[in-house]
């Protein structure tokens, strides 16, 4: 298998943010031995039957908090993936970070084990902002966790940022941008905030304690963010994300892209053989699973021809690259290909279209899920 990929799933956290809802456990450190256990065991029992190891291209450790691994905890993952994959050929292996979380003596052994690339939760540099979002780091934690990284020899750095906290000012975010510029990291994704459901956000909202910006305010916000960090040298790749030359994060590329993932952690979500499936979000059934020797698979999905077509049109509009206008002609009948054409010229307002590509323009990328929901009716068997 060509250009595959891993993600693995944390699930432990110090504490939970008030708007994450990514499955997380707290004060639950004692159970990461455990858990470490189980995972490797879910990695054998995943690829007991590959004849050869398959060819892995990235490898993102995510969470949860990965940084509260100990590195021989990491190592012990690690063995196991070079165990039953092979990885001589890794391009990029990321691990998510809390700022203020990460010893720089780890991060060394981190560096030493393979990790090639970081990404801390900054979410932002003002203290207040922080404190609305319920971080427990502060500004300054942020920057010495991202310095230490560099001594610790890391040369590829991702920063998380998000905007549309409340009471946030466009002025506090162009702040958060400039002192993240300063900072100098390869990459930065950029998030609106996002009311979740089953967190505490989500509750506060509902009951009118906390009051989220407008829409008009968020816009603003991320015409500020596309504006700052393209003039400060940053290629906006994709909706969420800036890079540097070269620096777009291959992990999140291959997913894009539609290439095979491997999953692993419970509520990590995989792509195998055109089936997405995804792993209980229950550490208890995800443990209880495998040491019955099952694999932790809450549930599947078979992709259809529209179900492929609609994520072909909805990861083409986030990226740069566009959608490969070759793709829908080569692969879908002609009159799916025919209404694509049409819409296209119908949307002209808000999409480019070159020899090759149809892609957001900046007007379009404002109201991305919109147009998404256009091209996407298209369809036809
Ligand atoms: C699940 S977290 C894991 C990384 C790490 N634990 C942290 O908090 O920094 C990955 C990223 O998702 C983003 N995120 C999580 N929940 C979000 C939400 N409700 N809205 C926008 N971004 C969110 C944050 O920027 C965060 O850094
Ligand atoms: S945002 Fe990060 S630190 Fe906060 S609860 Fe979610 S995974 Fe944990």
């Amino acid at each position: 298998m060509e250009n595959a990929s891993i993600y693995i799933h944390i699930p432990f956290c110090s504490d939970k943010c008030i708007y994450c809802d990514f499955y997380s456990l707290t004060k639950s450190e004692h159970l990461i031995d455990d858990f470490v256990s189980m995972l490797c065991t879910e990695i054998d029992l995943t690829c007991k039957k590959n004849e050869t190891k398959p060819l892995i291209k990235t490898i993102f450790v995510g969470g949860g908090t990965p940084s509260l691994l100990t590195s021989k905890q990491l190592e012990k993952i690690i063995k196991k993936i070079n165990k039953n994959f092979n990885i001589d050929n890794l391009k990029e292996f990321t691990l998510e970070a809390n700022p203020g979380e990460f010893e720089i003596n780890k991060m060394k052994e981190f560096k030493s084990l393979g990790i090639n690339r970081l990404s801390f939760g900054v979410q932002s540099l003002n203290d207040k902002t922080l404190k609305n979002l319920t971080r427990w780091h502060s500004k300054s934690e942020c920057i010495s966790s991202f310095n230490n990284a560099r001594k610790a020899g890391f040369c590829n750095i991702n920063i998380d940022l998000i905007f549309g906290v409340p009471q946030q000012l466009n002025t506090d975010w162009k702040n958060d941008l400039k002192e993240v510029i300063k900072l100098n990291p390869e990459h930065i994704s950029a998030y609106s905030l996002t009311v979740e459901r089953k967190t505490k956000l989500y509750n506060l909202v509902k009951a009118g304690r906390i009051v989220m910006p407008d829409e008009e305010s968020d816009i603003e916000k991320f015409q500020t963010a596309i504006q700052t960090l393209t003039e400060a040298g940053y290629q906006h790749y994709e909706i969420s994300n800036y890079s540097k030359f070269n620096r777009e994060c291959y992990h999140n590329m291959q997913h894009w892209h539609r290439n095979p993932c491997y999953a692993f952690g419970p509520s990590s979500h995989g792509f195998l053989n055109s089936k997405r499936y995804w792993n209980v979000s229950n550490i208890k059934d995800y443990m209880k699973s495998i040491s019955l020797n099952e694999l932790p698979i809450e549930n599947e999905e078979i992709l259809t021809n529209e179900n492929i077509f609609n994520e072909i049109i909805i990861n083409g509009l986030r990226l740069r690259t566009g959608i490969v206008i070759n793709k829908i002609q080569n692969d879908y009948s002609s009159k799916t290909f025919q209404n694509f054409k049409k819409k296209t010229l119908d949307l002209h307002k808000y999409i480019e279209v070159d020899e090759s590509c149809v892609k957001l323009n900046k007007d379009g990328i404002m109201i991305a899920d919109q147009i998404s929901l256009e091209l996407m009716s298209c369809f036809n068997e």
